[in-house]
């Protein structure tokens, strides 16, 4: 047995012993590859051999493995600050300097963006976002959350209930109430589908009708399906959801987890449709995966109802990495290398 074999038999026995995986059957991890070294889009194992890293891992690696940049960027923050509160009361530079960054990046309604470590809970805070506008608004029953068949947004507890691949849920229910699903046809594109986005952008305001649209917050859509297996809409839908949403006063949160920061091309990908979200969550790619941030953008007049609330109507989400510092820090030297290898155009 040579040295390589046994620090992979070694390796690989600690983990079916110790540690719990995402997705976690023990027969599906058998011959796991234990990841050492990535540089480019190659990956290396244990066992030295080399892969090809066709995804970006979990599309989260825009702009590849190995940049010292990078490492560079979360050393010098860590250096200097690793930690402090971002609570109101606190703040620090590039938290700042991050949401300004990409608020200017971003759709033009957009304002302000709050922090969190990840995609879930990013779209966990979007939801509280669109209630807490509706109970501003003095629309206490605005609570419903809408999203789609095959749409992946997570699987914390109301992340996974907006999820609609099953499953996720088969294990975990009951669902937060609440979360329905909007019934088909789908906003698929497919060879002689003809105009179906406008007819999956009608089943939006049937299950709106349905349940009266004063009883719903929000829908939540990924711009180009992922999971649920990479289904890009056809070009009406997006259009024609946007009109809806206006009619019926139903926020519209855009799920950007693995669409943004270029990955379509573009910084953020409903502009492929000229439509603008309510609400937007990010992850993923705004670190290119070094670190683990995400967070959720808000439109003006959403940034406006928290910014005028009575003290007794603040908003009172929070979490102890918000604006962590370093995760910022990562992102801005992240964003520079998206922007100076033009990694998104527009
Ligand atoms: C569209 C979308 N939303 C949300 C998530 C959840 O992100 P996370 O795994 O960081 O919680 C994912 C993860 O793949 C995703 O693809």
């Amino acid at each position: 047995m040579n040295d390589l074999s046994s620090l992979t038999d070694t390796l690989a026995e600690a983990d079916r012993r110790h540690l719990i995986h995402p997705l976690h059957h023990p027969k599906d991890h058998l011959g796991a590859r234990i990841f050492t070294e990535g540089k480019g889009a190659m990956l290396h194992t244990t066992e030295g051999r080399e892969y090809i890293d066709g995804l970006s891992c979990l599309w989260n690696v825009n702009i590849g493995h190995g940049r010292q940049e990078l490492a560079a960027a979360a050393a010098e923050q860590m250096g200097k600050l690793a930690y402090a509160s971002a609570y109101a009361g606190y703040s620090n530079e590039p938290a700042i300097r991050l949401a300004e960054r990409i608020v200017g990046l971003a759709y033009d309604n957009m304002a302000a963006a709050y922090f969190t470590t990840g995609g879930a809970e990013s779209n966990e805070s979007a939801f509280k976002f669109a209630r807490y506008y509706w109970k501003r608004m003095g629309k206490p029953d605005k609570v419903k959350i809408l999203s789609r068949s095959y749409g992946y947004h997570g699987v914390t507890m109301a992340a996974m209930s907006a999820t609609r691949l099953a499953g996720y849920q088969k294990m975990f229910g009951p669902m937060v109430p609440e979360f329905l699903q909007v019934a088909p046809p789908y906003p698929y594109r497919w060879p002689g589908n003809g105009d179906a986005g406008i007819g999956a952008a009608e089943a939006v305001e049937q299950a709106i009708l349905e349940n009266g649209a004063d009883t719903i917050a929000a829908i939540i859509c990924e711009p180009v399906m992922g999971a649920g297996g990479v289904i890009v809409p056809p070009p009406t839908y997006f259009p024609a959801l946007r009109e809806i949403c206006n009619r019926h006063d139903v926020l519209l949160i855009a799920d950007e987890v693995i669409t943004g920061f270029g990955r379509t091309g573009r910084w953020f990908a409903l502009g492929h449709w000229g439509i603008e979200p309510d609400l937007m969550s990010f992850a993923k790619g705004v670190t290119s995966g070094y670190l683990p941030l995400g967070g959720v953008m808000v439109s003006k007049r959403i940034h406006q109802a928290i910014e005028d609330a009575p003290p007794d109507e603040k908003f009172m989400h929070a979490a102890t990495y918000s604006g962590h510092p370093v995760c910022c820090a990562v992102a801005l030297a992240n964003i520079d290398i998206i922007d100076k290898e033009g990694l998104a155009h527009i």
